[in-house]
């Protein structure tokens, strides 16, 4: 299977930019199936009803989020109990809506994905190896293939959730810093790895939000509400293969 792996999607220019694109850069790519990371679809931030539906119908089989995946505290139902397969992290409390893993049935096979958040330079929250071991558990007779995202700021604390996982996924992708790295790699073990996928969104910014804010927030101490960038955007991703037996065999970082 062929599968293209997205970093967060920033906003309306985000979503509009993938909807431009996503569809022929399947037909190109010769995609079966697409996972993107919301956890910044919605214009304000966080993701929404609406963003999660334009997602989908970009072209975007299965949605992974992150540290913003409560924001929108009245839709949280709408959002994660809905139609379109979507995770949040899987170490937030099991109380809060949605579920930190899910298996989506495809002509071609089930792929399970799992969503799991750092703890390094993040906000307090469960043990991610943890939390990633029981969504293992409830995946893995269900699907061959298995995606994690691993939502974290730290290259290292990802590096070791490498470890932690090498062999037993088909891919560990990284996002929330919104920058591609350019460590993509197939382990001998089978497990495609990439740090970071980056973002969906608008090229000249700081992490998708307009450069001027994030600059006068740091240098300047301004308290200036964050707002999407303009201008043009790139995709950032990767193309995964794998064989039938659910292990990697590629991956292909995709800027477009
Ligand atoms: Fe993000
Ligand atoms: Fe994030």
């Amino acid at each position: 299977m062929r599968i293209l792996i997205l970093g967060d999607v920033i906003g309306k220019p985000g979503r509009e930019h993938l909807s431009s694109r996503l569809f022929k850069l399947r037909k190109e790519k010769n995609i079966d199936f697409c996972v993107a990371n919301g956890e910044n679809s919605s214009t304000a931030n966080g993701i929404s009803p609406n963003s999660l539906k334009d997602l989908y119908n970009c072209g975007v089989d299965a949605v992974t989020t992150g540290n913003h995946c409560f924001r929108r505290t009245k839709d949280l139902d709408t959002i994660y109990n809905g139609d379109i397969p979507v995770v949040r992290p899987a170490n937030f409390p099991d109380s809060m809506p949605g579920k930190g893993w899910m298996v989506v049935e495809t002509p071609i096979g089930n792929v399970g994905i799992a969503n799991v958040m750092g703890r390094i330079y993040m906000n307090p929250i469960d043990c991610p190896f943890n939390a990633v071991d029981k969504a293992i558990d409830e995946i893995k007779d269900k699907a061959d293939i298995i995606i994690v995202d691993f939502h974290a700021e730290a290259t290292s604390e990802k590096l070791a959730m490498l470890c932690h996982l090498d062999g037993r996924v088909t891919a560990l992708v990284g996002t929330h810093t919104h920058i591609q790295t350019a460590d993509d790699r197939v382990t001998e073990n089978g497990t495609a790895y990439i740090t970071d996928l980056g973002m969906t969104g608008p090229i000249d910014s700081i992490l998708g939000v307009k450069k001027e804010i994030i600059y006068n927030r740091l240098a300047n101490y301004s308290s200036e509400r964050f707002e999407n960038a303009d201008g043009p955007c790139s995709i950032n991703g990767v193309i995964i293969e794998t064989d039938r037996n659910g292990k990697a065999t590629s991956i292909e970082r995709v800027i477009e």
